[in-house]
């Protein structure tokens, strides 16, 4: 990906905010119905419970709201809205309509579907806009993953997950936040992971494990490179929660210990398009991100699709 230029408007993050439904769902409640349980769950994925509930568009609005308030800007004056999500409220018309009508917007909106990479895809498209002269953009990663997920199927049931993440990206002149970035697309193996419309969600687990770790070094790796930066340089990641063991064996590849690394996916699980911002959020409001700290972003998701950021964070 080409450096970004120092004469580029460039944006930061004024306000964030997060969105999970109140019903939560173990392991153990797993197990009533499918041939696992909570130990294989835990040592396989990491996850221990999560969040099933609510639509795309409520979810977004919650976390939207929040996001907003957070900035203090009046919504009358936020330029455009980003929704990336991969499970729409209808197929027509796009869920960022209702979301800007229930956040009260005045402006351009759609949905961005790049599966569990959309947050990223999002960040990188809010920046362009700013770029050619927008001032504020919203932009939201909302998933509801449980609706398209087949209950009876210990493959997938036991991964996916509901929830929203969102932020307020302002323009700012000169240097701004996002350092280097990196968007990437194979469509050859979209059979891996789909769903047919109205359908559930068909995946093959191990071969997008393997994929999964090899595509985050090698997009996460563009990125240092953009930046100008190394692994050493990187204080916090906040990845794609699919799978704890997923961001294990691709840290240990880029030299960041797990100590560094964002984790939420315990509590959340695999929420698609939520989970990087979930996992970044989670950091900033418990206090593990200070001004000046290189943070990565990065993710993977069915397509398969790649993305990765390093944005300098600010704190508000
Ligand atoms: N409970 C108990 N046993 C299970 C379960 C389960 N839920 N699922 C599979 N098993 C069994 C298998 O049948 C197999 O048994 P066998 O050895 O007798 O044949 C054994 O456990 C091992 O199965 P594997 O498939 O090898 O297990 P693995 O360690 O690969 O874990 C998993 C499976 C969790 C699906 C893993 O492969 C994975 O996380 N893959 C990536 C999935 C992913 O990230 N998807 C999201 C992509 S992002 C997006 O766009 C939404």
């Amino acid at each position: 990906m080409p450096k970004i230029p120092n004469s580029a408007v460039n944006g930061v993050i004024t306000g964030w905010g997060r969105a999970l439904p109140e019903k939560v769902v173990t392991n153990a409640d797993l197990a009533k119905t499918l041939d696992t349980s909570d130990e294989w769950i835990i040592e396989r994925t990491g996850i221990e419970r999560r969040h099933i509930g609510g639509s795309t568009a409520s979810l977004s609005i919650e976390s939207g709201r929040k996001a907003i308030e957070m900035s203090g800007v009046d919504p009358s004056t936020i330029d455009a809205l980003i929704l990336s999500t991969t499970t729409p409220d209808r197929t027509v018309p796009a869920t960022s309509a209702a979301v800007q009508h229930g956040l009260g917007l005045r402006c351009g909106a759609f949905d961005v579907n790049a599966a569990c990479s959309g947050f990223v895809y999002a960040l990188v498209a809010g920046h362009g806009l700013l770029a050619i002269g927008l001032k504020r953009v919203l932009i939201i990663g909302t998933d509801t993953l449980s609706r398209i997920t087949d209950w009876t199927d210990r493959n997938t049931a036991i991964l996916f997950a509901d929830g929203s993440g969102a932020a307020v990206l302002e323009s700012v002149d000169g240097p701004g936040q996002l350092l280097g970035w990196d968007i990437d697309a194979d469509g050859s193996l979209e059979d891996l992971l789909y769903a047919e419309i109205g359908g559930t969600l068909k995946m093959e687990g191990k071969e997008v494990f393997r994929r999964a770790v090899r595509i985050m070094v090698d997009s996460a790796e563009k990125s240092l490179a953009a930046a100008g930066l190394t692994s050493n340089d990187i204080t916090l990641v906040a990845p794609h929660q699919a799978n704890v063991r997923i961001i294990e064996a691709a840290c240990k590849r880029l030299n960041i210990p797990m100590s560094k690394v964002s984790w939420v996916g315990n509590e959340s699980g695999n929420t698609s398009s939520a989970s990087i911002p979930l996992a970044l959020f989670e950091a900033a409001d418990t206090n593990r991100l200070k001004t000046g700290d290189n943070v990565l972003l990065v993710g993977f998701g069915a397509g398969m699709t790649a993305a990765s950021a390093i944005i300098k964070w600010k704190q508000p």
